[in-house]
C-alpha cells in the first residue's frame, strides 16, 4: 500500500522523495479507450517501469453526463486497477474542461476577449476564471472527488484543474469587470488613490465611481498602461484563487499532496508563478520544446532553471512533456534518436526528480491525435517504443540524484511583472523585449558552463558571487535595494538596458533614466535612441549592439566601451561602477552573441566563478548532496566531447576520467565523492 505523503518544509515533496527513484510518469486518458485496452495498457505501463499515472484531467463530461447525474464507476476500475498493478495516481479533480450542458444551461460560464467576442466550447478550457457559477459546479465536483477518492490508497498526489489559464487567462466579461473592481478595492481601498496610481488625469480617463472601472477592453487607442498591468496581476491572482478554491475542498477530504502543472514557458506569460508557488505543495511544471524559437535546447535550460527557483532550489516534478512532436505548432518536429534521454535529462540535471509525460497512448481522435506518447501508434514495435525503454533505464539508474540539490554560485533576475510591462503599449520600441533580452544572458551563460539560479526581484541574493539584471523595467524601491545591497556585499551585478524605469504602477521614476538604479550605476540616461529593425552599431569594445542605444551621462563611473557609431555615437556603452566590495555594471545597449559572452567572460573572472567552455550544444550542471556531486554532460551535437570531470558515471557504469570522451549525442552523470562532506 502506498504511504500516504506527509507535507514538511525540511523534505522535498516530490515523489522521486516518496519512491526513492527519479519517477517515470505519464498523463494517461482513459475515457479515450475500451476497457478491453486498459488491461494491455497497465501490462505495459509496468513493463516500462511507469509508477505514476495522472488521470481524470479531462474526465468531467464523463463524470456528469448531466447536470446532477454523477457516475464513477470507470473512474472507480481504473483506480483500482492501477493501484493492484502498483502504480501510483495522480489524481485529476477534472475540472479543466466543463461538459457541454454547462454553456448550454450557463452561458455566462463562457470567458469574453478584450473585443467582447465569445469564446464558445468544442475546445477546452472554455470558462471565465471569475465565474461563480463555473467555481460552484467545479467546486459540486472536487467535493465528490475529494469524498471519494480522498483516502483511496493510490493517490499520492491531487492534480488540480489542468494547466489554468492556458487558454482563459483573461477574461473581459461584467463578472470578470466586477471582480476587478472587487480586486482594485483591495489593492487601493479608495477611488482616489487608483486614479492616482493609473495617473488618469492624463487623457480625461479619471474615474468618479467605481461603476465605471473596466477591465482594458479594446479601444480605438493606446490604453492607459497602469490598468493593464493591474488586469494582468488582478488575472493572475483570479486564478490562484480559484486553485486555492479546489484545494480547501480537498484539504478537507484529503491529507495527500496538491498541486498543479503550471506553464513556465516561453509562450505563457499570464501568471507570476512566483507569488503561486508557495501555495503549491510541490511544483510542478509542463514544457515542451518550442521549435519556433531559435534555440530551443537554451529555453528548456531557461525553463527548468526558473522552474528550480519557484521551488525554492529543491527539486520539482515535470509533469508533463513530449516524447516526440508536438501537435500545436506550426511545423510538429520528431525527436531524432537519443533526444528523449538528453532532454528528459536536461530537466534532471536542473532539479527534477520526476519526468512525466503526456501522454501514455496516443489518441486516436480528437485535436491531439497527431501527439507522440510513451506508448505511440506504432504500438511496441517502433523506433518511439524503443526510445522509452531507453530512457526508462537511465531513469533507474540515476537513484542517487534523488532529493540532491543543483549547486549555483551565479543568479538572474526574473520578473512576470517587468515582462507584463516592459512590453506594453506605447513604449520607446516594439523590439526591445523582456524574455529575449533575460533568454540571452541565460543561453550565454549556459554555453559557459555557468549554473544560474532564476529568482525573484527581492529574493536573499546573499550567496551569488554574479547576479544578472535582464530589463527589469518595473520593481519597487525595496527590490532596487536588495540589488544594491547584494553589489555593496560583493557581488558583480550586470544590469542590462530599460531597466528601473518605472515603479510599481508603471509611473516614470522622477530624477531622470534608470531611476531605480540611477546611483548604484553611478549614471543617468538623457536619452533613449531605439534603432531599427535590421540596424546594428559596433562598440569600442569590437562586441555590436541591436535594438537600443541611448545617450549615457556618466556620474561615477568607468567607461569600459563606447559606442562608435549610430545616434548614440561616443557615449558610454559599457560601465561599471566600483560599490563596496563589488561592483555594478550596466550595458546600455542589446549585445550580440559575442559580446555576451565576452562580457560575462569577464565578469565571471572577477566574481570567481569558474567557467566550462563548452558551448551553446552542451549542458553541464552539478547537483549537490551532502555526500556526492552529480555532474550532468548532456551532449546534444553529434560531435564527441571532453569535458574535466571524472568519476563514477551513473549512465554507463564506467569510471570516467578527464580524457574520457563523451560520445555525440550521449549523455553522462558522473557521481564524485564530495571530500567536504555536508558542507
Ligand atoms: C498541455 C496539456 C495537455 C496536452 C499537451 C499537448 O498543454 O496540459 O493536456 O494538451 O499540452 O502538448
Amino acid at each position: 500500500m502506498t504511504t500516504p505523503l506527509t507535507l514538511s518544509h525540511e523534505q522535498p515533496l516530490v515523489p522521486g522523495w516518496a519512491t526513492g527513484t527519479i519517477t517515470l510518469g505519464c498523463d494517461y486518458n482513459p475515457e479515450q479507450w475500451d476497457e478491453t485496452v486498459w488491461h494491455d495498457d497497465i501490462a505495459l505501463m509496468r513493463e516500462l517501469g511507469v509508477d505514476l499515472v495522472a488521470i481524470n484531467i479531462f474526465g468531467w463530461a464523463q463524470l456528469q453526463p448531466q447536470p446532477g447525474e454523477f457516475d464513477f464507476a470507470r473512474l472507480d476500475r481504473i483506480l483500482d486497477l492501477l493501484h493492484a498493478a502498483g502504480i501510483r495516481v495522480n489524481l485529476g479533480t477534472g475540472t479543466s474542461s466543463p461538459p457541454p450542458w454547462l454553456a448550454r444551461v450557463h452561458p455566462e460560464t463562457l470567458p469574453q476577449a478584450a473585443d467582447g467576442t465569445i469564446a464558445w466550447p468544442g475546445g477546452r478550457q472554455a470558462w471565465c476564471p471569475s465565474s461563480s457559477v463555473f467555481r460552484e459546479k467545479a467546486l459540486e465536483l472536487v467535493t465528490a472527488m475529494g469524498d471519494r477518492y480522498g483516502a483511496h490508497p493510490a493517490v499520492m498526489l491531487w492534480h488540480v484543474s489542468n494547466e489554468l489559464g492556458c487558454h482563459n487567462a483573461l477574461c473581459f466579461c461584467d463578472e470578470s469587470a466586477r471582480a476587478f473592481r472587487d480586486w482594485l478595492r483591495v489593492r487601493y481601498g479608495t477611488l482616489e488613490a487608483l486614479n492616482a496610481a493609473w495617473g488618469t488625469a492624463f487623457w480625461s480617463q479619471r474615474f468618479g465611481a467605481w461603476d465605471d472601472v473596466l477591465p482594458p477592453r479594446a479601444t480605438r487607442s493606446a490604453g492607459n498602461p497602469a490598468q493593464l498591468l493591474d488586469f494582468k496581476r488582478f488575472s493572475s491572482d483570479a486564478l490562484l484563487d480559484y486553485y486555492r478554491a479546489e484545494t480547501a475542498v480537498l484539504r478537507e477530504r484529503s491529507e495527500v499532496p496538491v498541486t498543479t502543472n503550471l506553464m513556465v514557458t516561453a509562450h505563457i506569460q499570464t501568471q507570476d508563478y512566483f507569488s503561486w508557488a508557495p501555495e503549491l505543495d510541490l511544483i510542478a511544471n509542463d514544457h515542451y520544446l518550442d521549435h519556433r524559437l531559435a534555440d530551443p535546447l537554451a529555453e528548456l535550460a531557461f525553463s527548468a532553471d526558473l522552474t528550480r527557483g519557484l521551488a525554492q532550489g529543491g527539486p520539482w516534478m515535470l509533469m508533463e512533456t513530449s516524447t516526440s512532436a508536438v501537435s500545436w505548432q506550426p511545423v510538429n518536429h520528431a525527436k531524432r534518436s537519443g533526444e528523449l534521454t538528453r532532454t528528459a535529462l536536461g530537466h534532471v540535471a536542473r532539479g527534477a526528480d520526476s519526468i512525466c509525460f503526456f501522454q501514455w497512448r496516443a489518441s486516436r481522435s480528437g485535436a491531439e491525435k497527431f501527439h507522440s506518447a510513451l506508448l505511440p501508434h506504432s504500438g511496441t514495435a517502433g523506433e518511439g517504443w524503443v526510445q522509452s525503454v531507453e530512457l526508462s533505464a537511465v531513469l533507474d539508474r540515476l537513484s542517487p540524484v534523488v532529493g540532491s540539490r543543483v549547486h549555483a554560485r551565479a543568479a538572474l533576475v526574473f520578473s512576470w511583472e517587468a515582462w507584463w510591462a516592459a512590453e506594453g503599449d506605447s513604449q520607446p520600441s516594439r523590439l526591445m523585449r523582456y524574455l529575449p533580452e533575460a533568454h540571452r544572458y541565460h543561453r550565454a551563460m549556459r554555453a559557459l558552463g555557468v549554473t544560474v539560479d532564476l529568482v525573484a526581484p527581492g529574493a536573499d541574493l546573499s550567496r551569488y558571487s554574479l547576479i544578472v539584471v535582464p530589463t527589469l523595467y518595473t520593481l519597487t524601491d525595496a527590490e532596487a535595494a536588495s540589488i544594491a545591497q547584494a553589489a555593496s556585499g560583493g557581488a558583480t551585478v550586470l544590469i542590462t538596458p530599460f531597466s528601473g524605469i518605472v515603479d510599481e504602477n508603471d509611473a516614470i521614476r522622477a530624477g531622470g533614466y534608470p531611476g531605480a538604479f540611477r546611483e548604484l550605476l553611478g549614471l543617468t540616461i538623457d536619452e533613449f535612441r531605439p534603432l531599427a529593425a535590421e540596424a546594428t552599431v559596433a562598440l569600442s569594445s569590437g562586441a555590436r549592439g541591436s535594438i537600443w542605444s541611448e545617450s549615457v551621462r556618466v556620474v561615477d563611473a568607468e567607461v569600459i566601451a563606447t559606442f562608435v557609431e549610430g545616434p548614440a555615437a561616443a557615449s558610454p556603452a559599457l560601465t561599471r561602477r566600483a560599490v563596496g566590495s563589488g561592483a555594478a555594471w550596466y550595458t546600455a545597449t542589446v549585445l550580440d552573441d559575442d559580446g555576451v559572452l565576452a562580457l560575462l567572460r569577464r565578469l565571471c573572472a572577477d566574481s570567481d566563478v569558474p567557467i566550462v567552455e563548452v558551448g551553446f550544444d552542451v549542458d553541464i550542471v552539478t547537483r549537490r548532496s551532502p555526500s556526492a556531486d552529480f555532474t550532468f554532460i548532456i551532449n546534444h551535437r553529434d560531435l564527441p566531447l571532453t569535458v574535466p570531470v571524472a568519476g563514477l558515471d551513473l549512465v554507463s557504469g564506467e569510471t570516467v576520467d578527464d580524457a574520457t570522451p563523451l560520445a555525440g549525442g550521449s549523455v553522462r552523470v558522473v557521481m564524485t565523492e564530495r571530500s567536504d562532506r555536508g558542507a
